[in-house]
């Protein structure tokens, strides 16, 4: 496996890459790796000649400065599960990465006032700067998202057409936990109590998905926020039901378009998001 610890090495690897025509899937992670990242990077190893995964934990999108120092870091296991994967190529940006950050200039637009970009201001900023910079360094293909992240992969479809870059997109579904609770880094933060008590909010999730037909959407909100208010520690940070291309909330349900269910859930002091689609 290739380790490039920096922006120069990786500029140099690429064009090596681009003169031998092939085919680059890339994997861009803040580290921390779970079965969730691996199985992108196990996707992208089927689909491309060779597998690119960035380790880098960008200081630009946390918009709470005790996230981002509490973001678990775990270099040594993230290589090792790499390795076993048989990803090709490893990146760890250095702060190189991070030039041009006061100059950079783009319009997230709608989808930067709703859900996540309301709670976390500057988030998709960070984001979309630092996807960008990835991409332009490392010229990939494709590059793969996971579904968790729904609104993330709806910003960074949006900036790809925007700046017209030539990388395809593959959204990847979520992974999650024997008893349904989405895989993220974050889950290594919970306590045991909060660990078992996070598995509800894809039952909630996906109770609502199953009133749809009965309920209005204020009410499947409603239900959503009352059965996790019982549960110590939790709170429901926003819940949202919205088109699911658009991300523009829905004032009516019905089976002919294409809806998803966001939410974002606190459990102590750990913030984690999930999402189901609808129909
Ligand atoms: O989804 C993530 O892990 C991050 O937001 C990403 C895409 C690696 C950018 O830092």
């Amino acid at each position: 496996m290739q380790i490039l610890n920096s922006c120069a090495e990786a500029k140099k690897f690429i064009n090596t890459l681009k003169f031998q025509n092939k085919q680059l899937g890339f994997v861009p992670t803040m580290g921390a790796l779970h079965h969730g990242h691996i199985a992108l990077v196990e996707k992208a190893k089927r689909e491309n000649d060779l597998v690119i995964c960035s380790i880098y934990v960008n200081p630009l999108q946390f918009n709470n400065k005790n996230d981002f120092t509490l973001y678990p870091r775990t270099h040594e296991s993230d290589l090792k599960l790499l390795e076993e994967v048989g990803c090709d190529i490893v990146f760890f940006p250095d702060e190189k990465i991070l030039d041009g950050k006061d100059f950079f200039q783009y319009d997230v637009g709608f989808l930067d006032t709703v859900m996540e970009g309301l709670h976390r201001p500057c988030h998709f900023m960070g984001v979309v700067f630092i996807v960008k910079a990835l991409f332009d360094i490392l010229r990939p293909d494709t590059a793969y998202f996971g579904l968790k992240d729904y609104q993330q992969l709806a910003v960074i479809k949006q900036m790809v057409k925007d700046f017209e870059m030539p990388v395809t997109i593959i959204p990847c579904p979520t992974f999650r936990e024997h008893d349904g609770l989405a895989m993220s880094s974050r889950n290594s933060r919970l306590t045991k109590t909060q660990r078992e008590n996070a598995s509800n909010i894809y039952k909630c999730l996906s109770n609502l998905k199953s009133n749809t037909v009965h309920k209005t959407i204020d009410n499947l909100k409603n239900d959503f926020i009352n059965s996790l208010k019982s549960i110590p520690e939790m709170r429901v940070e926003y819940i949202e039901i919205c088109d699911a291309d658009t991300l523009k909330p829905l004032e009516t349900l019905h089976s002919s378009s294409s809806g998803v269910a966001c939410t974002a859930v606190f459990l102590g002091e750990v913030r984690l998001i999930d999402n189901i689609l609808l129909f």
